[in-house]
C-alpha cells in the first residue's frame, strides 16, 4: 500500500462500497485492517484500527501510538487518535465506528466528550460473541452504562468536544520573534542572540506560533479552562497541528503533543519523529493546568533535535 490515507471523502467512500456491494457503513469494518497496517505499538507490538463515519460522510482512521522510553500513559489509542483526526479536520459527529478490539475502558470513557456518545455504534470486527442491535453495531450506551460525562460537570449548553470552539485567546505580540525583538527592529545582532533564532528561520518561527496559538484557540478545555496547542515542523518545512482535549475523567485527556503527533502520523508521510525539528506550545501564563514541561519532556523523547520553544497567550 502506498501513502496512507487517513480521510476518506464522502464520494470516495460511496463508490468504494458501491464497488464492494456494501452499504458505507459495512464499508467500515473492511477498512479495519487496512487501518491496522498504519498503527505504531513498538511496545505491545498489538496493532489496533478503528475506522469511523463522521455526519459529513467522510471516514476517518485510527491508530494507535505508542513511545518507547516513555510511561505508557502517555500512548494514543486507536480510538482517541479517530477522534483527534475528526477534530482537526472539522468534522462535528461521530456516528459509527468500526475496531479491531474492543474499546478499552479509557476510550469508553474519553468517547463520552461527543454528544449524544451513548448513540455511538461501535462494530469489534474481531469479537463474535457480542450481541449486536439489528444492524450488527453494539451502542457505546450499552458498553458503558452508568455513565459519568460532561453533563455530570458542565452546563448543558456549552460545546463538547468535535463541536465549534473559539477560545478568543490572543499573543500580544505575536510578530515578535522573542522578548522586545520585533521583525522591524534594525539590530540585527539582537536578533540573532535571541534564543539563537536567525533572520532565515524567523519567519518559519512565527508561521509556527500563529498555528499553535489557531490550535490552542480550539482547544477543548472547559474543566480546567486551560487550552492549549502545539504546531510541529518536519525537515521539510512541513506544519502540523493538534490541541489539548479534556476528558471529565481527567486522565484519558489527550495532551496538545499527541494530538499533533496524530496529524504528524496522519499527514507526514509514514515518516519517523525525529523528522520534527521544530516544535511550539502555546498556553496561558500562570494557567492551573501547564502542558509545558510534560511537552517537552516526549518532544526530547521521541525528537531530541527538536527545537522546542512555548509562548503564553491571553
Ligand atoms: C479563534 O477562533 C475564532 C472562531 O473560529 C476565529 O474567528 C479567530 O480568528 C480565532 N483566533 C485565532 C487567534 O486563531
Ligand atoms: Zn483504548
Amino acid at each position: 500500500m502506498d501513502k496512507p490515507t487517513f480521510v476518506i471523502q464522502p464520494e470516495k467512500a460511496e463508490s468504494a462500497a458501491k464497488q464492494l456491494g456494501v452499504t458505507v457503513l459495512n464499508l467500515l469494518s473492511s477498512l479495519v485492517k487496512p487501518a491496522q497496517s498504519y498503527a505504531r505499538p513498538p511496545i505491545s507490538k498489538f496493532h489496533v484500527g478503528a475506522v469511523g463515519l463522521g455526519s459529513s460522510g467522510r471516514i476517518f482512521l485510527g491508530v494507535n501510538v505508542e513511545f518507547p522510553n516513555l510511561p505508557l500513559h502517555h500512548s494514543i489509542h486507536a480510538e482517541q487518535f479517530l477522534v483527534t483526526n475528526l477534530n482537526l479536520n472539522g468534522e462535528h459527529k461521530l456516528k459509527s465506528l468500526a475496531v479491531s478490539a474492543a474499546p478499552c475502558g479509557h476510550c469508553r470513557q474519553f468517547l463520552q466528550e461527543i454528544r449524544d456518545a451513548s448513540e455511538i455504534r461501535i462494530l469489534i470486527t474481531t469479537d463474535q460473541n457480542s450481541s449486536p442491535d439489528s444492524d450488527g453495531f453494539l451502542r457505546l450506551g450499552t458498553i458503558l452504562p452508568h455513565r459519568f460525562g460532561p453533563e455530570d460537570l458542565l452546563h448543558k449548553d456549552l460545546p463538547l468536544l468535535l463541536e465549534s470552539h473559539d477560545n478568543r485567546l490572543t499573543i500580544s505580540d505575536l510578530d515578535q520573534i522573542c522578548n522586545g525583538i520585533t521583525d522591524s527592529d534594525s539590530n540585527g545582532d539582537l536578533k540573532r542572540i535571541c534564543n539563537g533564532i536567525t533572520d532565515s528561520d524567523s519567519d518559519s518561527n512565527g508561521d509556527l506560533k500563529r498555528t499553535a496559538l489557531a490550535a490552542a484557540n480550539r482547544s477543548y478545555s472547559p474543566y480546567s479552562l486551560c487550552p492549549s496547542g502545539v504546531s510541529l515542523m518536519d525537515c521539510d518545512g512541513k506544519v502540523y497541528r493538534g490541541w489539548y482535549m479534556e476528558s471529565a475523567a481527567y486522565n484519558p485527556s489527550l495532551g496538545p503533543v499527541q494530538a499533533a503527533i496524530v496529524d504528524y502520523v496522519a499527514n507526514g508521510g509514514g515518516g519517523g519523529y525525529e523528522r520534527i525539528v521544530g516544535a511550539v506550545l502555546v498556553e496561558k501564563k500562570d494557567a492551573v493546568v501547564r502542558q509545558e514541561h510534560t511537552a517537552r519532556l516526549i518532544l526530547q523523547t521521541i525528537s531530541p533535535k527538536c527545537e522546542f520553544h512555548v509562548f503564553h497567550c491571553h
